[in-house]
């Protein structure tokens, strides 16, 4: 792999190419009808609401971490990942190759599928907003479950909660039943499998590393008759990751995700600085390079080496 200067953090990308969409995180380009480039920016959301500071090697974290954990599915579950490797992907897309600096670490080549409108959510402790449904009325989902259950409980078995994807606001939870309503109650019980599988991966993988993965949230999508895991995979976007040395039932716990940048906003908003809607208030720079901090270590700690090895680059906050 050739040697990269730290590109500076990305919040935008043009690229030579039709750009479909714009996420949150992602901006996703279509290379050809069966490809997509997935470009993870280096956006940070919370609340909904996507700051304007970038943070330093987000997108890489999310890009390589999803490939890890792909790699450790790949005979389990089929996934859309052809390649994150920036040599490679240029290499197959040579239009992309003034672009290569911007593209290390953070593109991802893969297959174009057709998703499914459902997030696959799977919890292996109650948190979140399972929490706040299971206070309310003793349920999850749909699914009742046993009086007495504290915040942070381990569930067990694991729930599959799935949602619609909302274009706009919080993603709506949805019963199981619902979701075979919409998708099919065959590719429903599916989908619920490989969820389960991906899930029990993951958190048999993370558990040596110390660390809990509370849930987590699946897309999946399909082409030629073949159900593809897409998107991000196990990252802290897209899961709860709990430090297991740290974990306490009966409060929330310290998450490793943008904690600081929740709590900075949190304050901002008490102090009557910030109303809850876009746009964010400034960020400090000490929270843009705490947050970055978090995700190098969240990947660092997960895959035992840090993000400079995957990215064959100097990495800084
Ligand atoms: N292989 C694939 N085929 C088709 N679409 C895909 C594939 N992989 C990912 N996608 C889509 O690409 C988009 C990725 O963008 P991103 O995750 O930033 O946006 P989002 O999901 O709308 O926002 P957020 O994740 O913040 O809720 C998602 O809409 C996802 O469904
Ligand atoms: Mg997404």
């Amino acid at each position: 792999m050739t040697s990269i200067d730290p590109t500076p953090a990305v919040r935008d990308t043009q690229l030579p190419l039709a750009r479909i969409r714009q996420g949150k995180i992602r901006d996703v380009y279509e290379v050809d009808a069966d490809r997509l480039l997935l470009v993870a920016t280096d956006r940070v959301s919370a609340f909904d609401v996507v700051m304007r500071e970038p943070v330093p090697h987000k997108g890489a974290v999310l890009t390589q971490l999803t490939a890890w954990w792909l790699a450790r599915m790949g005979d389990h579950v089929d996934h859309h990942l052809l390649s994150a490797d920036a040599n490679a992907i240029v290499a197959a897309v040579p239009v992309l190759a003034p672009h290569h600096a911007l593209l290390v670490g953070r593109a991802m080549l893969v297959r174009r599928t057709t998703v499914y409108p459902v997030e696959c959510v799977i919890r292996g402790f109650l948190s979140g907003s399972a929490w706040k449904e299971y206070q309310a009325g003793k349920q999850v989902g749909g699914q009742r479950l046993a009086a007495g259950l504290r915040e942070s409980d381990r569930l067990d078995p694991a729930m599959f909660t799935p949602a619609t994807k909302a274009d706009h606001g919080h993603d709506e939870n949805i019963s199981v039943a619902r979701m075979a309503d919409l998708i099919g109650a065959a590719v429903t019980q599916k989908l619920e499998r490989l969820t389960r599988l991906v899930y029990e991966r993951g958190r048999a993988l993370a558990a040596p590393q110390g660390i809990l993965i509370a849930d987590t949230k699946l897309e999946f999508g399909h082409v030629g008759g073949q159900v593809l895991l897409i998107d991000e995979v196990l990252t802290p976007d897209s899961s709860r990751f709990w430090p297991a040395d740290d974990y306490t039932p009966g409060r929330g716990q310290a998450s490793f995700d943008k904690q600081p940048l929740r709590d900075y906003l949190d304050a901002e908003r008490q102090a009557g600085r910030w109303n809850g809607d876009a746009p964010a208030p400034p960020l400090p720079p000490a929270v843009v390079s705490a947050t970055s901090a978090r995700y190098l270590d969240a990947y660092q700690r997960l895959t035992g080496a840090p993000l400079a090895a995957a990215v064959g680059g100097p990495v800084s906050v």
